[in-house]
């Protein structure tokens, strides 16, 4: 009854899904993104990766960064701190209206491994309250604090709440502040099809490495899509 991906129907995915006011249930629940509890990054050839934003929106970083994607056409995913989206609900609704995706990153910021299945269900469900307020769009993936999360915190995380947990291919540590060069080519040289890139839109110097790295991944070919549009194409091509 509770299963998001019902066995009998190998080989096709579910098309016309049902707008999600049709859910029952007192609380609109995202609907199931993949079939697989965790992803850091998914099986394809095609050229295409995920790049993802920790942390903000931050008032001032978050919109440079987007003018960023728009100049060159490219769609993100932003991990959202659910403080920092109630502070900013404009930058959050202009995430949106660009195209870009919204996920979960909690209300605190904390080691989801370490707290108690109540405490994680409590993060993960106000900051989604949070999202849906800040924007009208529930987010559909989330990605815990520092990546510390448990293999039974994922599967039950996607039973119940919809979202697969999403990690990373590459993490060029830019929260250490290594440079923008390194920076670049860190995400560059760690590039391939399929992956997802994990960098903060919190720290200046990484916006400032942005333009270079977008502008080298599109000159090797590679296209930006945003998690869910990528979790699409897993085991596909
Ligand atoms: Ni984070």
């Amino acid at each position: 009854m509770t299963s998001c991906t019902p066995s009998g129907n190998k080989g096709k995915t579910a098309e016309a899904a049902p707008i999600d006011g049709d859910t029952a249930g007192p609380q609109p629940l995202p609907t199931s993104v993949g079939n697989k509890d965790s992803y850091s990054r998914v099986a394809t050839s095609l050229p295409f990766i995920a790049l993802t934003f920790d942390d903000g929106p931050h008032p001032q970083n978050t919109p440079r960064l987007l003018d960023i994607l728009k100049q060159r056409n490219a769609k993100a995913t932003f991990y959202v701190v659910a403080t920092n989206a109630k502070r900013y609900p404009e930058i959050m609704r202009r995430i949106v209206a660009e195209g870009h995706e919204i996920g979960n990153h909690t209300v605190t910021h904390g080691n989801l491994a370490k707290m108690s299945e109540a405490g994680v269900r409590q993060e993960l469900s106000a900051a989604h309250e949070a999202i849906v307020a800040a924007t009208g769009v529930a987010p559909r993936t989330m990605r815990p604090p520092y990546g510390a999360i448990t293999t039974a915190q994922k599967a039950w995380i996607r039973r119940d709440l919809g979202y697969p947990t999403i990690m990373w291919s590459v993490d060029p540590e830019d929260w250490k502040k290594p440079g923008v060069s390194a920076v670049t080519s860190r995400l560059v040289s760690g590039a391939s099809p399929g992956g997802i890139l994990l960098v903060h839109d919190i720290h200046s110097p990484t916006i400032d490495a942005m333009p270079g790295t977008i502008d080298q991944l599109l000159g090797r070919g590679f296209q930006f899509v945003t998690v869910t549009q990528l979790i699409a194409m897993d085991g596909k091509g």
